[in-house]
């Protein structure tokens, strides 16, 4: 992995960091081009401006590794009253809501992130929308795939996140690829190690598209979520062969990133959803995608030495 990659990536982790960064007169600007802000209502302006220019929306109430119950409980309860919402505001038909399991308690126990993870997916269904668990490290993948499996039960509707860094994800795609199927395939964002994931960023290329094969082969509904201009080249022509219409398929970007491809794929008639992350814990989420692109990291020191 590039070192700087892996720098940014431990100080993502790092408490004294995250108190610098976090208190630093970090310019909101800055902050504001990744993250919708720090409030529902904020969340609810973005996604507006969003689905009035063509473009669907999924939220990431931010917050992860929780690991106390309260925590947990604030978190169910902010994307309760963003469901709600969403619902009262007529934007659930294009606005969905993205959960990190580890955010609702699944490093405490993984029954309360099930049951609060359940209570998220019972408020979408009234609210008219749905719900995709997002993935975390590799530590989690089998529980996550889990807790998917248990609540497709009841709300079939229910997405999971599928990582094509991990060596697993063909296997995990090609199980998932079944009718009524909502995965999202992305590359993967975390510092694994060689011995679960692929190092070389082609060898993670290669199997997001061995892993989107898998998805359009099947009967499902794949979500392809990338910013690698190569990479929505080939899943167009991809679909194309695989006889997919506009659709029956969609891609997915981030919030402030490419905001221009995100237009020109929506208007060009393709589903486009622009994952939009909001609230206070904004720290791990930025860190990860300074993590992704060094243009990213100046752009974000400029800002903190130039305050
Ligand atoms: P990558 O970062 O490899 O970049 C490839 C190319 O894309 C670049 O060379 C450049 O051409 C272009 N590009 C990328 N960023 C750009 C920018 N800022 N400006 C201009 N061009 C740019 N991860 C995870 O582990 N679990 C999850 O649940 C999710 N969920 C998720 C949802 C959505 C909607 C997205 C888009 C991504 C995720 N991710 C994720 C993150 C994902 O795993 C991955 O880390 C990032 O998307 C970055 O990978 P890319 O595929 O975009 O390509």
């Amino acid at each position: 992995m590039n070192p700087l990659r892996t720098l940014i990536l431990a100080a993502a982790g790092n408490d004294t960091i995250r108190h610098l960064v976090a208190t630093a007169p970090v310019s909101r600007d800055v902050v504001r081009r990744f993250v919708a802000g720090e409030t529902t209502q904020d969340a609810v302006h973005a996604t507006r401006g969003l689905v009035e220019s063509g473009l669907s929306v999924t939220l990431d109430y931010l917050g992860e590794d929780t690991t106390d119950r309260d925590q947990a409980e604030r978190t169910v309860q902010a994307y309760l009253e963003l469901l709600d919402k969403l619902h009262s505001d007529g934007l659930a038909d294009r606005a969905e809501v993205s959960v990190k399991l580890s955010a609702v308690g699944q490093a405490l126990d993984e029954r309360l992130a099930l049951e609060n993870a359940s209570r998220i997916c019972a408020a979408a269904e009234q609210a008219g929308t749905t719900v995709t668990l997002d993935m975390e490290d590799h530590t989690t993948t089998d529980s996550t795939l889990g807790t998917l499996r248990e609540l497709r039960r009841s709300w079939p509707w229910v997405g999971g996140v599928l990582q094509s860094y991990l060596h697993r994800t063909l296997d995990d795609a090609t199980a998932l690829s079944g009718e009524g199927s909502r995965i999202r395939l992305c590359k993967g964002a975390y510092n694994e190690p060689e011995s679960v994931a692929y190092i070389d960023q082609h060898d993670v290329d290669l199997s997001y598209v061995r892993c989107a094969n898998a998805l359009l082969s099947g009967e499902g509904y794949p979500m392809f979520a990338t910013h690698d201009p190569r990479l929505i080249e080939i899943i167009g022509e991809r679909a194309r062969w695989y006889g997919r219409k506009p659709g029956s398929y969609e891609y997915q970007m981030l919030y402030g990133v490419r905001p221009d491809e995100q237009r020109r794929l929506a208007g060009s008639g393709e589903t486009v959803r622009v994952y939009i992350p909001y609230g206070e814990e904004w720290y791990g989420y930025l860190m990860r995608r300074m993590a992704e692109r060094p243009a990213n990291t100046a752009f974000f020191l400029r800002s903190l030495v130039s305050k």
